[in-house]
């Protein structure tokens, strides 16, 4: 029997073979073209996973594992020959404990759809990334997103309890738990955090749940420097605000989402900060009002305060667009973002970005700065015409100068987004710095022991 037929007596029709019906599945978010797999295969199960994988293993066949698509480092396109497991299927939410304080739910339930889910019980899984109406559970464990609220409540790292794991092989495993405490050696849940799908499918998450805060309050604080701007919120920190959400833009990214949104910002300004500031009814007034004169220390040329929930949700929405408005700004249609994601400790940041600041100012073409600023990760989006290699090159540079200041100032190549194909270089350049390339032989080691016939997401990360 060929392959095919197999994979069809495993998952039915839940199989994409034409041309046509792959082209959709041949790119993600970022501007890497992938592969055409010969396949696309779409199970309805964990069991139905591990059958694909038996099969795959035996014919060795690579399997890249698709979430939403979201990824901005070419992390789920497929490189070489191979087949797309599509995990759109399994999308159900499966058991929710307000008591415990988790919920468990499939690899592809989308991080909208679970925040809906869990406002019901006026909970919150805190991880947003920006692009959380597409992207998925599995896929924002497999690159450890971040996102907005990430200043207060850290990454997804800091919310998987435990999953549901298909290895290469076919064998379904159990990583951690559903308790908030577990201490059982090797910590694989954390393993497979970040590892882009190179190590095993995901196939269940019990996830940690946390309380809405009671009620939210916004500062919008404007600035000509971008000294000021990181003096700012290493000000706040200091003073012992933690903000709920901590953002920054500069002006290309507020005339962007100005023009796409249809907001306005002050003419005069360079740069904004916003600040979410998470509180119980009787003090929002007195900490906006605190954590204002902080940010007033900075010599803001503006600063408003608001609590009007309708107002505060379309800035939100309209930041958590900002890739999208920064992206309608590229002047042909091979031009592209190329997106830079360093992050430094948030003490690190007035000297880090005075020296971005400068580097994207040597480089000379259009670059826009926006990022969580709260955390410290810097995202710089770079403007590209991604077919010319002359383009790409000085793309590849600047990101190289970017790297080596987060690295320069203890922080990191890649704060959210993951490695992919993209930041292959900026990984070794930090290891390299730090002296310390043998946590990258490791890494390999750890890829030969999961998946020693190389089948899952080859050619990612390393
Ligand atoms: C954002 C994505 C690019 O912060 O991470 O909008
Ligand atoms: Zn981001």
């Amino acid at each position: 029997m060929s392959f095919s037929s197999e994979i069809k007596k495993i998952v039915g029709d839940h199989v994409l073979e034409a041309r046509e019906d792959i082209i959709p599945y041949l790119k993600d978010a970022s501007y890497f073209v992938g592969d055409v797999p010969d396949m696309v295969v779409i199970p309805g199960s964990a069991a139905e996973v591990s059958e694909i994988m038996k099969l795959c293993y035996e014919n060795e066949v690579q399997v890249t594992v698709r979430g939403g698509g979201t990824s901005l480092t070419g992390s789920s396109v497929l490189t070489g020959k191979g087949i797309i497991m599509s995990l759109a299927r399994l999308d159900h939410i499966l058991e929710t404990s307000v008591e415990d304080k988790y919920v468990i739910a499939e690899p592809g339930v989308r991080l909208d759809v679970l925040g809906n889910h869990l406002s019901q019980y006026n909970h919150f899984y805190p991880p947003d990334p920006a692009s959380s109406k597409s992207a998925t559970v599995g896929g924002t464990i497999s690159t450890n997103a971040g996102g907005l609220r990430a200043a207060m409540y850290g990454t997804t790292k800091d919310w998987v309890l435990g999953l549901e794991v298909v290895l290469p092989t076919g064998e379904i495993v159990q990583f951690g738990g559903r308790t908030l405490k577990k201490t059982l050696g090797y910590d694989f849940t954390a393993l497979m955090i970040g590892a882009e799908g190179t190590l095993g499918i995901i196939t269940k998450a019990i996830l940690k749940i946390w309380p809405v805060p009671e009620v939210t309050g916004r500062i919008q604080a404007y600035y000509s420097s971008i000294e000021d701007v990181g003096n700012a919120v290493s000000g706040l920190k200091r003073e012992g605000v933690t903000p709920m959400i901590a953002e920054f833009m500069d002006r290309i990214s507020m005339d962007s989402i100005g023009k796409s949104k249809g907001l306005e910002f002050p003419a005069n300004a360079e740069y904004m900060l916003l600040i979410d500031i998470a509180s119980t009814n009787e003090s929002l007034e007195r900490n906006l009002k605190y954590a204002a004169e902080i940010l007033g220390i900075y010599s803001p040329v503006d600063i408003n305060i608001t609590t009007d929930r309708e107002e505060m949700a379309r800035m939100y929405e309209a930041r958590k667009g900002a890739y999208a408005s920064v992206l309608s700004e590229r002047e042909s249609a091979d031009q592209y973002l190329v997106l830079g994601d360093i992050v430094v400790p948030a003490s690190r940041l007035p000297s880090a970005m005075k020296q971005l600041k400068q580097k994207i100012s040597e480089y000379g073409g259009k670059v826009s700065l926006y990022g969580h600023i709260g955390d410290g990760n810097i995202h710089a989006h770079i403007f590209a015409n991604t077919s010319d290699p002359e383009d790409m090159k000085k793309v590849d540079r600047l990101q190289m100068d970017l790297a080596r200041i987060a690295i320069g100032h203890e922080g990191s190549v890649s704060g959210e987004h993951g490695i992919g194909l993209e930041k292959k270089e900026l990984l070794k350049e930090e290891m390299k710095t730090r002296n310390t390339l043998g946590t990258l032989e490791l890494m390999e080691s750890v890829k030969k022991v999961f998946d020693p016939k190389n089948l899952l997401n080859r050619g990612k990360i390393f």
